[in-house]
């Protein structure tokens, strides 16, 4: 590489950039082309090889065949790319993938495989130059592929997780979330199995196991999503619906009924959804997170299955991804609060409108409890790391998956609100949407855009102080309060219950709904006698709750009691599920009270269940070496 040409050319880029920024203008529109370059030449990619300056995909067609048997998916990965005049080269992100050939416009060409760096993988480079328009790569996927986790038994499952880095390991790709493409792709699949993608998708299964999708609008690659499992499609509104197995539909589409109604609420706070349709995919419990938003098509754990759709804000978050993520993509990892700060915000905002303000300040009072737990297990570690502004540079981007860049970032825009009032915030909101959508955003330019458009003046700076909320540690100052009666009452009756004031009969839990159960267990005191557990399970049959987040707050401080009645629940719980919040605080619980070696048996049964995210996390909690 010509490092003086490309310091050369990303120099006169930046310049450009920072001249449009100045002026507090959007790039004129004089091409597409020139647009999406700028647009990517903004902030640097830490965990991307891709050199879009030079060669950028545009559209990806994906031609694939899923084996269950070898765990393997064979493909061509064809791209329309769009160069640099004087281009030399293409580099693509992989991970794990064995290259098979290569073709520029249809002629093979020689590839070269660099050196796998530890979280990044390998750069896949190769020529191109000034005229070529379309590339073809012929790969396999490993069976160890991050991405993908093939659940075997009668009814085999594959999906695939991408954000935040892993699509390189069932793709190759550009991986950077500031590279956006249209795709198709052309999938064959075991009968009796139905694919399903991040794009228009079949409510049928076909009768050969070949399917056929198309995604019109750009995405980034970590939106790149593959499901093949043997579903049932069902309607819940006019442009949304569930997909789950058979034995999950039923309950699946009583649960989610109301997505409907969240759509409607979220275009009438922020515009227009832009994905024509939006439904949701029942995941196998294995699942690494609770949601995945993958375009069209949330992903979702079924442990959000509770019978009485009291863990819906789950999906009214995915949901509001719709918007702030999807349309507006992080430009890099490092500004990922971009992304879920104000998904948690846009997500509080759907839930006040169609469940309440009581609804809604109850949710937040758990994430502020939550915010203010992990600002001090954080503080310890790498203070750095509470700054909403994150720099993961040669770290894995997963570190930066904390409460900081959802509730820290959903309290500062919350700050914002309080400062210039809700209307103005709105308007703001559903103007940045509009205007940046299908395109990214980065801290910096963020910062630019909201004091040319909205904290236009040194009173409103003063009253935000920017700087502390998004290059400070911890939480600052004037951070807003949350106050929920309800909340308040639970507090109350568990300091009473403590005391020996309230009798656990007389505990109001019949009456709470689950934000009070959560907010009761999670609080009770770390040494809590195991005799007042057994009083509490007697009383109001806690362990057969239905409800998983209230369960795995008892579960969590069932261990920390030691209240050996709930260890096999506990046991088939952590085999069952993989979802790596519940997986976490509950392994790591085991390890503080001294019950390591319960932990490695429960581990060493449940780890062939888990996705490779999930394995990440526990391998080194419990320091686990096969
Ligand atoms: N996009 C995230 C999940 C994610 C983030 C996966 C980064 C990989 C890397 C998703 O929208 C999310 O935030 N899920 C949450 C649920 C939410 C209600 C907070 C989860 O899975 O717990
Ligand atoms: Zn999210």
């Amino acid at each position: 590489m010509n490092t003086m040409r490309l310091s050369l050319f990303y120099g006169g880029l930046l310049a450009f950039a920072a001249s449009l920024a100045s002026c507090g203008t959007e790039a004129p529109a004089d091409s597409a082309k020139t647009q999406a370059i700028l647009d990517m030449k903004r902030a640097t990619d830490h965990h991307s090889y891709s050199r879009p300056e030079e060669a950028v995909v545009t559209h990806l067609n994906w031609n694939a065949a899923v084996d269950f048997d070898t765990r393997v998916i064979t493909a061509t990965a064809t791209y329309d790319i769009e160069t640099a005049a004087d281009a030399e080269r293409i580099i693509f992100d992989c991970t794990d993938l064995t290259i098979q050939a290569v073709r520029v416009d249809g002629e093979p060409v020689d590839f070269e495989l660099g050196p796998a760096k530890r979280f990044i993988g390998q750069p896949l480079t190769f020529p191109v130059n000034g005229e070529s328009r379309q590339v073809s790569i012929d790969y396999q996927s490993s069976p160890e592929a991050g991405a993908l986790l093939w659940v075997e038994g009668d009814n085999p499952f594959l999906f695939t997780q991408s954000q935040a880095i892993l699509a390189r390991t069932w793709v190759p790709c550009q991986d950077s979330p500031g590279i956006r493409f249209t795709y198709e792709a052309h999938v064959d699949v075991p009968q009796g199995t139905m694919a399903l993608m991040s794009a228009t998708n079949p409510t049928q299964q076909s009768a050969n196991g070949h399917y056929d999708f198309r995604m019109d609008q750009k995405i980034p690659s970590y939106l790149l999503a593959l499901a093949v499992g043997n579903v049932e499609f069902r309607s819940v509104g006019e442009h949304t619906g569930v997909y789950a197995v058979p034995e999950l539909i039923e309950a699946a589409a009583y649960e989610f009924a109301e997505m409907e109604d969240l759509l409607v609420a979220a275009e009438n706070l922020y515009g227009k959804y832009a994905w024509e349709r939006y439904d949701l995919l029942v995941l196998p419990p294995a699942f690494p997170f609770g949601g995945m938003e993958n375009p069209r098509l949330t992903f979702a754990t079924p442990t959000i299955i509770a019978g009485d759709r009291s863990l819906v804000s789950l999906v009214a978050h995915e949901l509001a991804h719709s918007w702030s993520g999807n349309l507006v993509t992080n430009a890099t990892w490092d500004d990922f609060w971009l992304n879920e700060g104000f998904t948690v915000y846009f997500e509080q905002r759907i839930m006040e409108s169609v469940y309440g303000r009581d609804v809604s300040e109850m949710l937040a009072t758990l994430s502020y409890q939550g915010l203010v737990d992990e600002v001090d297990a954080i503080m310890d570690l790498n203070p750095d790391d509470t700054h909403l502004k994150l720099h993961l540079q040669n770290r894995d981007p997963d570190d930066g998956l904390t409460a900081i860049a959802y509730d820290k970032g959903y309290f500062f825009l919350r700050r914002i609100e309080e400062v210039v009032g809700r209307e103005a915030f709105d308007d703001f909101l559903k103007t940045y949407f509009a205007t940046h959508a299908f395109s990214v955003m980065d801290t910096d330019r963020f910062i630019d855009y909201l004091k040319s458009v909205l904290l236009n003046t040194e009173e409103l700076l003063a009253a935000v102080e920017l700087d502390a909320w998004i290059f400070g540690p911890g939480l600052p100052e004037n951070c807003p309060k949350v106050s929920s009666a309800r909340i308040e009452r639970v507090d109350a009756a568990l300091a009473g219950w403590e005391a020996g004031t309230t009798a656990t009969d007389d505990l109001p839990w019949n009456e709470w709904v689950y934000q009070e159960r959560y907010r009761f267990l999670s609080n009770l005191d770390d040494a809590t006698s195991p005799e007042r557990l057994a009083e509490l399970d007697a009383s109001w049959g806690i362990s057969s709750t239905g409800n998983n987040e209230v369960l795995f707050a008892w579960l969590e401080q069932s261990i920390r009691s030691q209240y050996q009645p709930s260890y096999a629940r506990l046991e088939s719980f952590l085999i069952e599920i993989g979802r790596r919040k519940f997986l976490t605080p509950l392994y790591k619980a085991m390890v503080d009270t001294d019950q390591k070696a319960m932990a490695d048996a429960i581990y060493a049964k449940a780890r062939p269940n888990y996705h490779s995210v999930s394995t990440g996390t526990m391998d080194e909690l419990l320091a686990w070496s096969e």
